[in-house]
């Protein structure tokens, strides 16, 4: 296949950027998208030039570091696919192929099509865990839990943190991502102890990170890779809700005013 790339070229995330032509001849249709990636980039090294900074680390889907927007889709046209594993038969011999990174005011450039998505760590760090000691695996297996229900916690762990419903949202919202991993530690009993602290803490940490808010626009579920559905985020809003009402302490109302005798 021949093609025309067009990529976003940044120095970094001061610097003004632009869209780059390059061509992209003699790539199998079986190679993914990051080895024609790479095949583009030994032919710039080769001859003297600049290579594309872009993001890849286990490229089996797993990891969540690939990160790119192509033709305008985060993790590009094939449904439930992260770039990494999408294969260039998906593209047309002679097609024009435009890359973008990732672009969230929380996630700034670091070079081309590498972004800082650092915001999402610190998410976690807010309340994406649990603090009890749950013990070796024996332990935690004298904890009978349904079929149903650890089915249900782990298509919320299947999320792999890459960013993609965040690229999606038109309010670069996280909405998505932090109802998974809440969801995945509220569906489980180890879970219940700290679970409307968690979704205050990580929507509130959410909130310090720039993202905006969930406007019911779905294009995060049609983005992500691992199919995580909307009705996480509607779980997040019932429990940050009642955390709200159960505690003074997470209450966005005014303290009572006290009336004097
Ligand atoms: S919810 Fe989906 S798109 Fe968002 S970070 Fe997780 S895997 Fe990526
Ligand atoms: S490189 Fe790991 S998910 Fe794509």
């Amino acid at each position: 296949m021949n093609l025309t790339l067009k990529v976003w070229k940044q120095k970094n995330s001061d610097s003004a950027g632009r869209l780059v032509s390059y061509a992209a001849n003699g790539i199998s249709p079986d190679s993914s998208f990051l080895e024609m990636l790479d095949q583009v980039n030994e032919e710039l090294i080769v001859a003297g030039g600049e290579p594309i900074a872009f993001d890849h680390d286990c490229r089996e889907g797993i990891c969540g570091m690939c990160s790119l927007v192509i033709n305008g889709v985060p993790h590009g046209p094939q449904r439930a696919t992260t770039a990494c594993q999408l294969h260039m038969r998906h593209f047309r011999d002679g097609q024009t192929i435009t890359i973008e990174p990732w672009r969230a005011r929380a996630f700034p450039i670091i070079r081309d099509l590498v972004v800082d998505r650092r915001a999402l760590d610190r998410i976690i760090q807010a309340g994406g865990y649990i603090s009890i000691n749950t013990g070796s695996a024996p332990d935690a297996n004298a904890i009978p839990i349904a079929k149903e229900v650890a089915e249900a916690a782990f298509d919320m762990a299947a999320c792999i943190g890459c960013g993609a419903c965040v690229a999606a949202c038109p309010n670069a919202s996280a909405m998505l991502f932090v109802a998974a991993k809440a969801a995945q530690l509220a569906s489980l009993p180890q879970g219940q102890p700290e679970r409307l602290k968690r979704a205050i803490h990580m929507v509130e940490s959410m909130d310090r990170e720039s993202f905006g808010n969930c406007s019911n626009h779905y294009e995060c579920e049609a983005a992500c890779p691992k199919e995580i559905s909307v009705k996480a985020i509607a779980e997040l809003n019932r429990d940050f809700f009642k955390a709200t009402l159960v505690s003074r302490e997470f209450s966005p109302l005014p303290p009572p005013v006290e009336v004097e005798e």
